[in-house]
């Protein structure tokens, strides 16, 4: 079972947002070239970041304040700009952070562009009529959703195994099978969050490649599975209509998903992009294919199809702690950088798809890539692979494998093993916000104003003197 999600083609092309003073300042995706994987960072010049210099200009962000009794110095301020043949990009103002009792202090953020051999006389001319006077880098932050709607727009597919394109695809030399494969790929293309899941009436030949896969999957799942997935599948088989003679639709697997865990399925056309895929974890929705292989070729297939979805992921997405694992590779994703997602899709690729755990003193599978995959699934559980202990900086820059067996496996001790180990690694990854999920909105909230954190905070606090109760409650029985 090969290429879940890309490695190599998984940047969307983003546009750069400024540093900005207003906080909610909303962003779009750039619908063209360029963006901030392309964009020149700042550099030092003299004592001031500057982020372009051409001509014998430069451009930089400025950030000053004007007290109350300088209200007069915004005037000057223009003043300065004039004199220099500054060139003034972009301005925006705020209360100031130093302001008390409604007195009228102001910060100023201004982007400007001026003569490179005036740069130091211009700031020191403008640290005369204003406090702070600084200049700052520019961050560039990726666009990421906010809201589950926002979800709309995490659509970007990779067309790496893509039956159209590729003519290794066992489904390539097959008009019909083409067809059919984009009939119900439109249905994803057409769906809009909040809307009814796509129920797929699947033929006859759909579900006897199904049956041939699940029987043969079935068969060595209690050897080889762990017992995560061993639990869920058969509650799965109970409540959910798991079984050989048909394909469980994704509508009542997420009502499933959704009552355990949180997790919710959505339908997406093909191979998304790594950081599009990894956004919608943080938000506990699973993008699932929904149509099927071809049949001439059972047990595999190229691209992610709804044997691996159904038979991989859904069974561990229905684990409390795998859910947990899998959002929170989600939220370590949002807003960084193009390497960071390199980086996270790796971990994702070695764990969530062709991970392995210790259970009992017995090596079990937990990736769904194994788990959907008759053949790798058997190798990778035999004495020929080579094995590796989980360690997220390690295997965050292994080199994978999408064309054939993994070269190497990962063995978590356990799956909250993995989860602090990949917890601590995402404190180690650079970014300039602080993000939050906020279960009751369902949104990620950036946590960017002391009162955010405070508000945060005093939930954390609510949560934790119901559990002192409860705990009090048990100890007084
Ligand atoms: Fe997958």
């Amino acid at each position: 079972m090969k290429g879940y999600l890309s490695h190599a083609a998984q940047a969307a092309p983003f546009s750069g947002r400024k540093q900005s003073l207003i906080e909610d300042a909303r962003r779009g995706r750039s619908s063209g070239g360029g963006g901030s994987a392309g964009s020149p960072g700042p550099s030092r010049f003299g004592d001031s970041f500057v982020f372009e210099e051409k001509d014998g200009r430069v451009t930089l962000n400025l950030l000053f304040s004007l007290s109350n009794e300088k209200n007069s110095g915004f005037f000057k301020t223009g003043k300065i700009f004039e004199t220099f043949e500054a060139k003034l990009l972009h301005i925006e103002s705020r209360p100031g952070r130093k302001s008390k009792n409604g007195a009228s202090d102001l910060e100023f953020f201004m982007k400007c562009e001026v003569h490179s051999s005036d740069l130091d006389v211009f700031i020191n001319a403008l640290k005369r009529v204003a406090d702070d006077v600084r200049s700052i880098p520019e961050e560039k932050v990726a666009w990421f959703p906010r809201q589950m709607k926002d979800l709309d727009r995490c659509n970007m597919l990779i067309t790496k195994f893509d039956p159209n394109m590729d003519q290794d695809h066992p489904g390539y030399s097959d008009p019909d099978y083409r067809k059919r494969r984009a009939a119900i790929a439109e249905l994803a293309f057409r769906y809009k969050q909040g809307d009814p899941l796509p129920i797929v009436e699947y033929t006859a030949e759909e579900v006897s490649t199904w049956r041939e896969v699940y029987q043969k999957l079935r068969s060595i799942y209690p050897s080889l599975a762990c017992k995560q997935f061993m639990d869920s599948l058969q509650q799965l088989e109970k409540e959910c209509g798991y079984g050989e003679d048909r394909i469980p639709q994704l509508r009542d697997v997420s009502v499933f998903l959704k009552e355990r865990t949180g997790f919710q399925l959505r339908p997406v056309a093909g191979l998304l992009s790594a950081r599009d895929f990894l956004a919608s974890l943080a938000f506990r929705v699973f993008q699932c294919t929904q149509y099927i292989r071809h049949s001439s070729s059972p047990m595999h297939s190229p691209e992610p199809d709804c044997c691996h979805e159904l038979l991989g992921h859904v069974p561990m997405l229905a684990d409390k702690e795998f859910a947990q694992f899998s959002q929170e590779i989600g939220l370590a994703s949002l807003g960084v950088s193009d390497e960071d997602i390199e980086k996270l899709s790796t971990l994702y690729w070695f764990t969530v798809e062709f991970g392995l755990c210790k259970q009992n003193g017995a090596v079990k599978a937990y990736g769904a890539g194994l788990l959907s995959s008759y053949g790798e699934l058997i190798y990778a559980l035999s004495n020929k692979p080579e094995y590796k202990p989980f360690n997220p900086e390690e295997t965050a820059v292994q080199p994978y494998q999408d064309q054939t067996y993994q070269p190497v496996y990962f063995v978590s001790e356990s799956f909250e093993e993995a989860k602090i180990k990949l917890r601590r690694y995402s404190e180690t990854i650079k970014r300039p916000l602080a993000v939050r999920y906020d279960p009751f909105t369902c949104s990620v909230e950036v946590l960017d104003q002391p009162s955010k954190i405070q508000n945060a905070l005093s939930q954390i606090r609510e949560e934790l003197k119901t559990l002192h109760s409860a705990l009090e409650s048990l100890s007084s029985c």
